[in-house]
């Protein structure tokens, strides 16, 4: 997105808050791949998302350093629960005392773990709200997990789904295995008559997908 677009709308939508703020700043400095945690614009898109769906059972799948799971968490009502899913061990000691110090920590299970494995062994089911954005080659495997655990009606969000552009290049390279797992999700949602869904250019591609009845 255009730089001048971008600050536009941030200065026109509601501030992250400072633990917010610090977490991001924090995750630039001591992270690699800084880049991966949502921010501020989406982070207020999945907030509101999480508003609107009024969900009692969250999962997402990729926490990294915890900024979406804050935003998903602060959209929750009281008594609602969001599990989150890392698979690489080493976040662990930077994420957790991000995550058990918000004022959210009591809505929040964090997991560290592959959700592909992690999800079924818990045998979580009604799932209303779910948020795919780890593994870019495993996008199709995630969401075929996630679907017979999804309530009727519930909503998947799927993050990336534009992957910097790469879904529209003509010839992908064989050994680009996150475009083709991006291109391979993004051609079968497409033709997937068990759900509704619409790609929505903001950031890097989020689909949004309903569960039909
Ligand atoms: C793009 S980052 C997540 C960013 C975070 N959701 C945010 O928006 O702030 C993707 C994360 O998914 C994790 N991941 C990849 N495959 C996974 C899997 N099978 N299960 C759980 N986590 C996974 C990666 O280690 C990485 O930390």
């Amino acid at each position: 997105m255009d730089n001048a677009i971008e600050e536009y709308i941030r200065s026109h939508i509601d501030p992250e808050d400072d633990y917010l703020h610090r977490l991001y700043r924090d995750t630039q400095l001591r992270l690699s791949y800084g880049q991966m945690a949502s921010g501020h614009v989406q982070g207020r898109l999945l907030k509101m998302l999480t508003r609107m769906i009024r969900p009692k059972l969250v999962v997402e799948l990729g926490t990294f350093s915890g900024y979406s799971a804050l935003c998903l968490a602060e959209g929750l009502e009281d008594g609602a629960v969001l599990h989150t899913f890392e698979v690489y061990d080493e976040q662990e000691d930077f994420t957790r005392p991000w995550l058990e110090g918000s004022k959210y920590a009591d809505r929040i299970r964090f997991h560290i773990g592959d959700a592909l494995q992690l999800i079924p062994e818990m045998g979580l089911q009604d799932i209303d709200m779910a948020f795919i954005d780890a593994d870019k080659r495993h996008y199709t495997e995630f969401y075929e997990m996630l679907l017979p655990r999804m309530r009727k009606g519930g909503f998947i969000v799927a993050d990336n789904t534009l992957w910097y552009g790469h879904v529209v290049e003509n010839e992908t390279r064989q050994s680009d295995l996150q475009t083709l797992g991006i291109k391979a999700f993004n051609d079968m949602l497409a033709k997937d008559q068990r759900v509704e869904k619409v790609i929505v250019p903001v950031r890097d591609g989020l689909t949004l997908i309903r569960v039909k009845d």
